[in-house]
């Protein structure tokens, strides 16, 4: 069920058109997989990069992220080319995604979700999704890379990018307010949307002397997420002290869900980098 690229450095698998694994040249994991995370669809897998489509979270009708991190996508042997081409010196897999009986009893529209993974030379991880609407009517839909980063302890990272930005918090009503502080550091359980952010977000790793950069297009949200100590002892699938090696921080389309009428596509990218820093 997975595809292994470029020397192994990532791993995609075709449950939930999940990236499992993306590691550096020298073989050390970048994403985080919890020792508890249960692969046997349509149980979502606890880590990696979940694929949050049609909906994000609770936002809607639909379970819990949308049921597209559930299905069994299938490898897409002639997309359709992307403009501009994304392939030059990469190693690359494209999945698909189209509903079944089932989704479109749930979610009445019909679509062609393609998703193409890719590795360069240099390590960084691009994922580049399209949506394309082959109904004869309109239709909205949130999307988010559920991205869960291995860091050292979450008392030693900082995310930077995020400074003067609006939220919504989850953990109070999905109220809005204003992010106040220069960066922002972790002392409890954090789950939010940060709305409109710029195309980069770092994330600093102190003790492993590692940056992360997150670049995004076609992607204004950004979902920054810890369990923290007492939602950790509440997740079958995640180990107690798991949520001091793991931050989420996700490029989103939420607050303004995307609608495409009929024959429209839209397209989302996130590339991934990481370099040293002191
Ligand atoms: C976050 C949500 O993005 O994902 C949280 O905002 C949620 O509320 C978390 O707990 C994990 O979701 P899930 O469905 O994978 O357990």
């Amino acid at each position: 069920m997975c595809a292994g690229f470029s020397r192994c450095l990532s791993l995609v698998s075709l449950h939930g058109g999940q990236v499992l694994s993306w590691k550096t040249d020298h073989g050390e994991e970048l994403l985080f997989i919890s020792s508890k995370a249960i692969f046997k669809p349509p149980t979502p897998v606890r880590g990696g990069i979940p694929i949050c489509f049609p909906q994000f979270g609770k936002r809607g009708s639909l379970e819990q992220h949308g049921f597209a991190r559930n299905k069994i996508w299938v490898m897409d042997d002639h997309p359709p080319p992307l403009q501009p081409s994304d392939s030059s010196g990469k190693s690359f897999i494209d999945l698909l995604l189209k509903p079944s009986e089932d989704d479109l009893r749930i979610w009445p529209h019909g679509f062609e979700f393609r998703l193409r993974v890719s590795l360069s030379a240099n390590g960084h991880l691009t994922l580049i999704s399209r949506v394309r609407n082959i109904n004869c009517k309109p239709f909205s839909f949130s999307m988010a890379y559920h991205t869960y980063f291995s860091i050292s302890d979450i008392s030693e990272v900082r995310i930077e990018g995020l400074e003067t930005l609006d939220y919504l918090d989850n953990l109070c009503e999905k109220k809005r307010f204003t992010e106040q502080g220069d960066a922002l550091t972790f002392e409890s359980e954090v789950d939010r949307v940060y709305l409109g952010s710029s195309d980069t977000v770092a994330i600093f790793d102190h003790e492993r002397k590692r940056t992360f950069l997150i670049q995004k297009e076609g992607l204004p949200d950004v979902v920054v997420w810890n369990p923290w100590e007492k939602k950790s002892k509440s997740m079958t699938d995640f180990g107690d002290e798991e949520y001091r090696q793991m931050l989420c921080v996700d490029g989103a389309a939420i607050e303004k869900p995307i609608t495409l009428k009929p024959g429209e596509e839209w397209t989302g990218r996130l590339e991934l980098s990481y370099v040293p820093s002191s």
